[in-house]
């Protein structure tokens, strides 16, 4: 494929096919991932990848955060405080829930009225919406799960540089056959992980990314989110 066709033709995974992922094909993608450009090329971040049964324990764990996630995420009235009632409350390192700038608002609302409705799922939906966030939790059930823990202090750049990773990463497991989502509602949980990797001190969970085939038959895949153009400052007169 033409690498502009690639790049065009990538997109979000949300369902996959019931196959591992080879160990040689993971170390490939991980190997062209490496080939990025960073900050002083101090690279300050740490990758912890997941397969087979440890990421079955991660899967489970955060699954059992699902209703305290929902809850959150929707606004819920009451959700925060139960949470705590419950000694659920997120362990993240950063934010994953709040308000957004009002004209970034904007566009996630947007994404997300389009992307509901290609699922079907209406507003008032609530079980569709909150099985839609157990499924993010579940990694839609990829066979590799990949958690991305950035140094606290070379933020933000540190964040900066695992996004041009993970960009390129994606884009060597798409040139692979191989479908990739980001979820940053992975962030909003770092025990699950913790409880199966040494994650290095100062480092915070900034996002999850699920890998694997895609399922070519799930309709959640025919999803494509809209790509305009950039947004590009105006010049000032003279
Ligand atoms: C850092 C990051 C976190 C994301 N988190 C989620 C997530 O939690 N759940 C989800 O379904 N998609 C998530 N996405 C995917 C975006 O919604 C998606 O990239 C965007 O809508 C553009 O669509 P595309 O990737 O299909 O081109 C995330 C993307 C990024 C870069």
């Amino acid at each position: 494929m033409e690498f502009s066709e690639l790049l065009q033709a990538r997109y979000s995974v949300r369902a996959y096919l019931d196959k591992p992922v080879e160990p040689e094909v993971l170390q490939a993608v991980l190997d062209d991932a490496r080939h990025c450009a960073s900050w002083s090329n101090t690279r300050g971040y740490v990758l912890a990848v997941a397969t087979g049964e440890r990421l079955e324990r991660i899967r489970a764990d955060y699954a059992s955060h699902a209703e305290t996630v929902s809850g959150m995420l929707r606004g819920r009235p009451g959700a925060f405080l139960r949470a705590l009632r419950e000694g659920k409350l997120p362990k993240a390192d950063f934010k994953t829930w709040g308000k957004y700038p009002p004209e970034l608002r904007k566009r996630q609302v947007a994404n997300g009225k389009r992307y509901y409705a290609h699922l079907g799922i209406g507003r008032g939906d609530e079980p569709g919406r909150a099985q839609q966030v157990r499924q993010n939790l579940e990694l839609f059930q990829a066979p590799v799960g990949i958690f991305v823990f950035v140094h606290r202090s070379l933020l933000p750049f540190s964040a900066q540089d695992a996004g041009l990773m993970l960009s390129t990463l994606m884009l060597a497991a798409a040139n692979r056959g191989l479908g990739t989502v980001a979820i940053g509602t992975l962030a909003t949980w770092r025990t699950p992980v913790e409880a199966e990797f040494r994650i290095p001190k100062d480092y915070g969970l900034i996002t999850g990314l699920a890998l694997g085939y895609p399922d070519p038959n799930a309709q959640i895949n025919e999803y494509r989110a809209e790509h305009p153009p950039l947004t590009l400052a105006e010049p000032r007169d003279g």
